[in-house]
């Protein structure tokens, strides 16, 4: 994938899928903005391979629940790399319970990380590409989820749910300004998220026997896809999610 010269801000780059991300971003070219909320030293080590290689990178630590953490990232991408070309809103929290157990302060946290993050995180990317006059692109990390219901994961469908709709909405509304909106959404990932999951090996022999593929991916494997998403050989895509799950939704059960 060429993404040279590209600007790209991932959101929670400094683990799991996101740090992935920023590889795979990075080993194509682009200059990568790499958030973070906790772990610098993570960031610190992306940014330290990354550069040692040749590539561009900086971690910013920010709050992306806030707009203003949002607005700090972009001013990071253009003050450092000179321009924003690309945005991945991919900072996320999975708290488990069912609509029966949630309380108010859990459902508005799950939100404000997973939901309203990706919602202003693409309308200031948006804001700044339209700015910049060239067009850009948003990719939102959500999930199967965003599809299919997870029995007692009831907040984290629900803003995964909500992201498909922001896609949807977001890439029609900015379809004609150039700016290309897109859902990348992985099945189940060997990531800390699912670090419950696992470490537990029969939790772990179900879910894998659930997968057409037989395999959790490795985060790279959501990596590479998002790099294509933003290349050139991505640019027909918008207002659509691509599924990087191994045939997940078509098995049997979420675990
Ligand atoms: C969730 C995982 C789950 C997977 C497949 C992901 O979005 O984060 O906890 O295992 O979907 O159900």
């Amino acid at each position: 994938m060429n993404l040279n010269g590209k600007s790209v801000v991932v959101t929670g780059g400094n683990t799991g899928i996101g740090a992935a991300i920023v590889r795979a971003l990075a080993a194509s070219g682009a200059a990568v903005v790499i958030d973070y909320v906790s772990r610098p030293e993570d960031a610190a080590d992306l940014v330290k391979t990354i550069t040692a290689s040749g590539g561009r990178a900086v971690g910013v630590e920010a709050d992306v629940s806030s707009v203003a953490g949002i607005d700090k990232l972009i001013q990071t991408a253009v003050d450092e790399f000179g321009q924003l070309d690309a945005f991945v809103n991919n900072a996320g929290i999975e708290k488990r319970h069912s609509l029966l157990e949630v309380d108010e302060q859990t459902f508005d946290q799950v939100m404000a990380v997973d939901l309203k993050s990706a919602v202003f995180g693409t309308q200031r990317a948006a804001k700044r590409f339209i700015e910049q006059g060239r067009g850009g692109i948003v990719v939102n990390i959500s999930s199967v989820h965003e599809d299919w219901p997870m029995p007692g994961n009831l907040s984290y469908c629900v803003a995964k749910g909500g992201m498909r709709m922001l896609t949807r909405a977001a890439g029609v509304e900015l379809g004609p300004q150039g700016v290309r909106v897109v859902n990348v959404a992985p099945g189940a990932v060997d990531t800390p998220i699912n670090a419950q999951t696992m470490k537990d090996d029969s939790l772990r022999q179900t879910l894998e026997d659930s997968i057409p593929l037989r395999k959790v991916a490795e985060p790279n494997q959501i990596g590479e896809v998002v790099a294509f998403v933003i290349s050139d050989a991505g640019s027909y895509l918008t207002a659509t999610t691509v599924f990087v799950d191994g045939g997940i939704m078509h098995g049997s059960v979420g675990l």
